[in-house]
């Protein structure tokens, strides 16, 4: 596992930009094709404006294939759809392809576009998909992606893609599962914010209990980008251990 910590949310989302940069134009000088699980929420945001803006023209845009690590079971057009936010700050506004753009098709029941979504998966990538890269955020209460505590999530061993009703939000969420996000070959997560400091010393430092700490690549990179803010309560000896 690798942690690294940057200056502040500006040069975390410029860490991350570069690696993608990186494992997109590698996976794509070598086989013509990189695929990607977006996360959503807030912090990624910062991130997909600088691939638009100022990497824009580093990306091999219409070799990716994009996914999303989960979604809210609102419509694409809806305020909190991870569709809608990826899709007003980054892809509207570069040259992607629009078959390789892959998104829930949340207008259906929830155990419809799971299921969907992982047969489009599978369609496009075979009967053990192994993303290239997929990010992750963090919630204050060691979610990631759309595995809550508590979750029947955490003991799904066979599907892909599950629609968990999400109790403390009143509704059901699309997610990769455990299986799939623990298939990656680069699963990067991102935090940002002293309100991330307690979770982000607990997840890294703490017995395991969260969510997040299930995320365990079999044979990938497991990379964590935090800013100062958010790697605030990391003790010394966690950051020699990990660093
Ligand atoms: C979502 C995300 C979720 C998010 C964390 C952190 O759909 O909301 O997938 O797992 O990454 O809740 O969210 P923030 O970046 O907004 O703090």
């Amino acid at each position: 596992m690798d942690l690294q910590i940057l200056d502040n949310a500006d040069h975390l989302a410029r860490a991350a930009a570069e690696h993608f940069l990186r494992r997109s134009n590698e996976a794509v000088a070598q086989r013509g094709w990189f695929t990607v699980a977006l996360s959503g929420g807030s912090t990624p945001k910062r991130l997909y404006q600088l691939l638009a803006e100022q990497f824009r023209d580093q990306i091999p845009w219409s070799g990716i294939h994009f996914y999303w690590s989960d979604e809210r079971h609102v419509s694409p057009r809806h305020p909190e759809s991870n569709y809608r936010m990826t899709n007003e700050a980054m892809l509207s506004r570069v040259p992607v392809s629009p078959a390789n753009v892959h998104r829930v098709f949340t207008e259906n029941p929830a155990a419809d576009a799971a299921r969907d979504y992982e047969d489009t998966i599978v369609k496009q990538m075979g009967g053990n998909p192994r993303l290239d890269l997929i990010l992750l955020g963090l919630g204050a209460d060691g979610h990631t992606a759309s595995i809550f505590p508590g979750s029947e999530v955490l003991r799904e061993t066979k599907r892909l893609v599950a629609a968990p009703w999400v109790e403390k939000l009143k509704t059901h969420r699309i997610t990769m599962t455990l299986a799939l996000l623990n298939n990656g070959a680069s699963v990067v997560f991102l935090v940002s914010g002293a309100e991330k400091a307690q979770i982000v010393k607990e997840v890294l430092e703490g017995p395991e209990k969260y969510p997040a700490q299930a995320v365990k690549p079999v044979n990938g990179e497991l990379l964590w980008l935090l800013d100062q803010e958010a790697a605030g309560n990391l003790t010394t000896m966690a950051l020699r251990r990990k660093l």
